[in-house]
């Protein structure tokens, strides 16, 4: 599995979950990968654990995203895959929801996005050799949520931000495109569970299941279902792949 071999990935909230998933897959294929996150000890450990290389970051802070990159490069002497899939979840129904909570969110995830793809762009348009940029969007930006309107809409902006970022930087030989999971366990997914206990009157873990026997192949996802699509996403076989969000949800949504 040598698919990304000399490579070099920028991976954002990559300390846990399916951006540590990403990681670790992109090392096995032969790229050297940085790791991102706002969680200093945790993206220490994760790197280590990976042999990966670590960068305390927070997307929110354009000082903190230059000096992320900065550090990246000099570690890997460039960037060429970045994934944006740091993201915060949140959730509430619409008569509860704070601005406090709408900016923050749309913040980390949408601004997030955006300005740590523009600096690496940057980087990349700099470097004259192209490059992979994938965006973490989410079958919550294909449709509205009752309890869920803040972050689906950030997920929409990706899928929308992925398409014209897409057309505007394939003149520099680089691909933007988005990848679109479901429910996929882990820590994430925790969280979300808890919210929908307190907010349904469920017991804790029953929305993962009720969730899981709703997809079309029969469970959840895991995070290692999505590296498969990553790769190919990073790889010169997506050169043509322009703009586009794939889902990668077990049937969940069709489009
Ligand atoms: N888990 C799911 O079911 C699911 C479904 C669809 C889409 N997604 C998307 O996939 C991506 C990864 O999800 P996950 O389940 O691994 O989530 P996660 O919560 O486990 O990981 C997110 C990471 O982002 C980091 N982060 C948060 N704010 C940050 C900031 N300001 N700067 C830098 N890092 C920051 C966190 O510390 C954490 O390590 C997200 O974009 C999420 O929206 C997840």
């Amino acid at each position: 599995m040598t698919r990304l071999f000399g490579k070099r990935a920028f991976i954002t909230g990559a300390a846990r979950g399916i951006g540590a998933a990403f990681a670790e897959r992109y090392l096995a294929e032969g790229a050297q990968v940085a790791i991102a996150d706002i969680d200093a000890a945790r993206v220490q450990e994760t790197a280590t654990t990976l042999g990966a290389i670590p960068v305390h970051m927070d997307v929110t802070d354009q000082a903190s995203i230059d000096a992320g990159i900065e550090k990246a490069v000099a570690a890997m002497g460039g960037i060429d895959i970045l994934i944006n899939n740091a993201a915060v979840f949140t959730a509430a129904p619409i008569t509860e929801i704070t601005r406090a909570d709408y900016a923050r969110t749309f913040d980390i995830n949408v601004a997030g996005t955006l300005f740590t793809m523009q600096a690496v762009a940057k980087q990349m348009i700099a470097q004259g050799t192209g490059g992979k940029i994938i965006n973490m969007a989410s079958q919550a930006g294909r449709r509205g949520e009752a309890l869920v309107g803040v972050y689906c809409a950030t997920k929409a902006a990706i899928i929308s931000l992925t398409q014209s970022a897409g057309l505007n930087l394939i003149e520099h030989g680089i691909n933007v495109n988005a990848i679109a999971p479901g429910v996929v366990d882990g820590e994430h997914w925790d969280g979300v569970d808890a919210f929908f206990a307190k907010y349904e009157n469920k017991q804790p873990g029953q929305k993962k299941r009720e969730v899981g026997q709703g997809v079309p192949f029969g469970r959840m996802g895991t995070a290692q279902d999505l590296t498969g699509m990553a790769v190919f996403l990073a790889s010169p076989d997506a050169n043509y792949v322009v703009a586009q969000t794939y889902n990668v949800d077990g049937g969940n949504w069709m489009s």
